[in-house]
């Protein structure tokens, strides 16, 4: 039985597959077809395909034999980089199977090492240069040292544009026998912005529950609220109902089960689509910053939300 969890299920399995990222995948397809390649650094957002494309192009040098040839680590895992470099010792000792020079080792998380590790790191890659090329995947470059970096041929991943995560949830509705409503694939694209992944979790657990989808169960499934509810909630605010947003926020964030760190993102993503002028608008934002930071400062989430209502129903007074 293949798996059961749709993000694996549905890896891509060839580059035409990677949907969003044409022109790294049309890049790494040249190495490839080359079969020559330096060390790559994947960097990007989680769920747009880094470990995808890594499998897909092992699997497109080697073939059948891909496996014994490829690695695939992560180097946040807490036994560090003493183990990563054993693991990488064992793996590149013998050469690789096939008319491929090198073996692949998939590096995920390297923005998690600590500097000192990546200098570690650095040494086992120019250690292991004959017979192994490593593909580095991170969320910031930045965070990456420099000799690092000026190894690799770098590649910055971008979220999927809304068409290709469409045609992702139109595939997989198709092939699961699922009806999924068109305002369900927008919650999606709202809820997830371009992390396929993501956007696939959520799919799957509505599957669960009905074979016909809305945009409510994405809602609610995702633990969102409806960007429509939140925008009242400004709203009540902005026209002086303190009262009535303060109770419709309580209930939304009963109803959606969402924590008051929930519902400050969801609210400072919603204060740019309202109805107000530019200058209010940047002020909402402002407070949300000031929120947000008391929140995670530990500050109760209640005195603070309550706080930002009145600061709008202030802002609505001007
Ligand atoms: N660019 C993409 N094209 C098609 N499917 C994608 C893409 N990115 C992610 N996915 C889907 O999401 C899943 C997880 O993607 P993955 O490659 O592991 O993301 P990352 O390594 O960037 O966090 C994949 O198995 C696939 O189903
Ligand atoms: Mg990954």
């Amino acid at each position: 039985m293949t798996s059961d969890i749709w993000t694996e299920k549905y890896r891509p399995k060839v580059f035409a597959d990677v949907l969003g990222q044409d022109e790294i995948v049309k890049r790494v397809e040249a190495f490839v077809n080359k079969k020559s390649m330096p060390h790559l650094l994947f960097s990007g957002p989680a769920g747009v395909g880094k470990t995808s494309l890594a499998l897909v192009t092992v699997k497109a040098l080697f073939g059948d034999s891909w496996r014994s040839n490829f690695l695939e680590l992560n180097a946040s895992d807490e036994r560090g980089i003493d183990v990563v470099r054993n693991k990488v010792k064992d793996f590149a000792r013998t050469r690789a199977i096939g008319d491929v020079p090198f073996k692949i080792i998939y590096l995920d998380e390297c923005d998690a090492l600590t500097k000192e590790a990546q200098q570690a790191l650095r040494r086992t890659m120019e250690n292991y240069t004959q017979t192994c090329r490593f593909v580095l995947s991170c969320n910031y470059s930045s965070k990456i040292i420099d000799p690092i970096q000026s190894r690799c041929a770098i590649f910055r991943f971008k979220l999927l544009p809304k068409q290709d995560l469409i045609k992702v949830i139109n595939s997989i509705a198709e092939k699961e026998n699922i009806n999924i409503d068109d305002s369900a694939k927008e919650a999606l694209f709202n809820i997830c912005d371009g992390d396929c992944r993501r956007a696939e979790n959520i799919l799957q657990s509505s599957a669960v529950i009905t074979d016909h989808i809305t945009d409510e169960i994405i809602y609610s499934l995702a633990s969102v609220a409806r960007p429509k509810e939140i925008k009242e909630i400004i709203q009540l605010a902005l026209n002086n109902k303190f009262i009535d947003s303060r109770k419709k926020l309580l209930d939304i964030m009963l109803e959606y089960g969402l924590s008051g760190l929930d519902i400050i993102k969801q609210i400072q993503k919603e204060v740019p689509k309202i109805d107000a002028e530019n200058k209010k608008k940047m002020e909402l934002i402002e407070f949300c910053g000031e929120a947000e930071f008391r929140m995670t400062e530990g500050s109760d989430e209640y005195v603070q939300l309550e706080a930002l209502l009145a600061k709008i129903v202030l802002v609505g007074y001007k």
